[in-house]
């Protein structure tokens, strides 16, 4: 007999034999009949084994436990009325044992699977293999799987070619520190981890692939958060002869096939938004626009008022922006000064409020404003009876994002994000650096990035005001992936360079390959990465990128099951020409 999957049987096997081979997930013992919940990758079903007429397998699983491995024959048989449990696919079956045989025994878990949300997560990750039998866990990696299935016959429809890139190079410059590995070959050198693939695949496009992809992984030493992992993938892409249309069209017909493996349908074309209007309406260059709480500017209905609060930061080149949140009028003193706290460690002086309430304007410094000037503000935020509105004054980018974080905790305070909602946009046109000339300028993305060649002239004269050719797509306040037209001219590359601080030596060290290859017929091309993590832990409502990985890392980056990163032998480091000197502040 072959062996099924437990999820498979349905209603219809009734009154079929079958052979399953399976951990037990639960057992209860009642009135001498035995309850086993059988459990492989395809989900969960009953068997029940009765000690009159299957005595012999009743004591062959007379000692078995959670999570032995049995092998079970009997006959798909329909569960009393009483016992029908419809919230289970198996949930009107159950299995009637007659041949049971042990295959595997396990000691008592650390954890008991079924009420896992009592154990820590230092335990879990410690026994993730574990932790991977939940059924709510391993469900994230068969959707991983789908989506990675999908998206490669996609981009294969699409005449991509799946390429790999070393994993073994240099640095290539992502904003983050490298991962260095050092050589044995070459003492006191380093290999760098790629923080992407990113001048391997112009390299491709060079070489005349002109379209490539890959599910890469890259590494990146930054501080961990929920949305990020020191290791993660990327579906990394690669076009010749393109533009932002077609990059863009292309991942709204990808995301149009592999949400809806999630039970997602989505809408397409998402909205496009240029990073200017996403940082005055939104206060963020990833707006969560699943919610409105627009931010409107107000400078011109209160720059001139009595207020110095107000008129002094106009004076100054400043802006005054808010916005209103509806139901919000009785916010009391503790709450507003926590929303004051979240103004100024975004930068800002603080945040005032004005309430309409009892069908009066109550702005909070009394007789600041006049009445006219609080009608007019109070129109242009819609604030109507029962909100209030909170206004921030002073330079522009503070203001945007002291508000934007404020969006966002107001919308958390107020349950205005609708559950199941799923928003997407894109924003474009970045600024090409950011920074200052006294201090220095940074690439936003990338320095690949090619500039819009309608800010060519600016790059001279202003570069702060030049904006790129990058786009990202956002989900949700969530940023899934980021790309951008290349620089494939060697010239305009160096110039960028140069703007941002790269002498021509340094170039020449760190990308002196690039610039070569820039010599010899580069199309012009462009691409995009995807956050593989971040798009299955959107798809599968995980609240953590550690949910989605097999193996992930804790924010001390750590692995706690393999007790990663770990000293090593003498030997090892002698080889290799290093040697370890304790870090300042530590006891050895
Ligand atoms: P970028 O740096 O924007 O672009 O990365 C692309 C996407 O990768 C995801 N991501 C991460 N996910 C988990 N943990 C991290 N530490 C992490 N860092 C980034 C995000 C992000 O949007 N070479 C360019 C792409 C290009 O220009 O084609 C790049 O890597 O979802």
């Amino acid at each position: 007999m072959k062996r099924q999957h437990v999820g498979t049987l349905t209603p219809e096997d009734l009154g079929q034999r079958v052979l399953l081979k399976a951990w037990v997930h639960r057992r209860r013992d009642l009135g001498g009949m035995m309850f086993l919940d059988l459990r492989d990758r395809s989900g969960l079903v009953q068997a029940v084994v009765y000690p009159e007429t299957a005595s012999e397998a009743h004591s062959v699983l007379e000692p078995v436990r959670s999570e032995w491995i049995v092998e079970i024959e009997g006959e798909v048989v329909a569960r009393d009325d009483a016992n029908i449990n419809l919230e289970k696919a198996t949930g009107a079956i159950e299995i009637r044992v007659d041949r049971a045989a042990v295959i595997s025994r396990a000691e008592t878990p650390p954890f008991v699977l079924e009420s896992y949300a009592e154990a820590s997560e230092e335990l879990r990750l410690r026994y993730r293999y574990l932790d991977l039998r939940r059924p709510e866990l391993a469900r994230n990696f068969l959707l991983r799987h789908q989506i990675v299935s999908a998206t490669r016959r996609f981009l294969e429809t699409h005449g991509f070619l799946e390429l790999e890139t070393p994993i073994l190079t240099r640095s290539t410059p992502e904003g983050a520190r490298d991962y260095l590995v050092p050589s044995r070959e070459a003492p006191c050198q380093f290999y760098a981890l790629p923080q992407s693939p990113q001048l391997f695949k112009q390299l491709l496009m060079v070489s005349g692939f002109e379209r490539y992809y890959q599910v890469a992984r890259c590494f990146r030493d930054e501080d961990l958060r929920a949305d990020r992992q020191p290791e993660f993938t990327q579906v990394d892409l690669e076009i010749s002869f393109t533009d932002e249309d077609e990059v863009i069209t292309l991942i709204e017909g990808l995301f149009s096939e592999i949400f809806p493996l999630a039970g997602i349908e989505i809408e397409t074309p998402f909205p496009r938004l240029s990073y200017q209007e996403a940082m005055a309406r939104y206060g963020s260059d990833r707006p969560d626009v699943r919610f409105d709480l627009e931010i409107a500017d107000l400078s011109d209905l209160l720059g001139e008022s009595g207020f110095r609060g107000f008129s002094a930061a106009i004076e100054s080149g400043g802006v005054i922006r808010g916005f209103a949140v509806p139901g919000a009028s009785n916010a009391s003193r503790k709450q507003v000064d926590g929303w004051v706290s979240i103004a100024r460690r975004a930068g800002a002086q603080g945040a005032l409020t004005l309430r309409h309430r009892d069908g009066e304007l109550q702005f909070q410094v009394k007789q600041a404003l006049s009445q006219s000037e609080l009608e007019s503000v109070s129109e242009r935020l819609g604030l109507a009876e029962g909100g209030l509105a909170l206004l921030i004054a002073g330079p522009e980018a503070t203001v945007a994002r002291a508000l934007g974080a404020l969006r966002l905790e107001l919308a958390k305070a107020y349950d205005l994000i609708p559950p199941n909602r799923h928003a997407f946009l894109w924003v474009q046109e970045f600024p090409l650096v950011d920074g200052d000339a006294e201090n220095g300028w940074n690439a936003l993305h990338h320095p690949f990035t090619s500039p819009d060649p309608r800010d060519l002239e600016l790059i001279a004269t202003d570069p702060g005001r030049v904006r790129s050719r990058a786009y990202d797509v956002v989900m949700n306040g969530i940023e899934l992936g980021g790309g951008s037209i290349r620089i494939h001219d060697g010239d305009l590359q160096r110039r960028v360079f140069d703007l941002l601080g790269i002498s021509a030596a340094e170039a020449e060290a760190r990308f002196g390959f690039l610039l070569e290859a820039l010599k010899y017929g580069p199309p012009p091309h462009g691409g995009i990465a995807l956050g593989l993590d971040r798009l299955i832990m959107l798809m599968s409502g995980a609240p953590s990128i550690r949910d989605v990985i097999l193996f992930p890392k804790t924010t001390s980056a750590s692995c706690l099951m393999t007790e990663a990163p770990s000293v090593v032998d003498d030997s090892q480091l002698e080889e290799l020409g290093i040697e370890c000197r304790p870090q300042v502040g530590t006891d050895d």
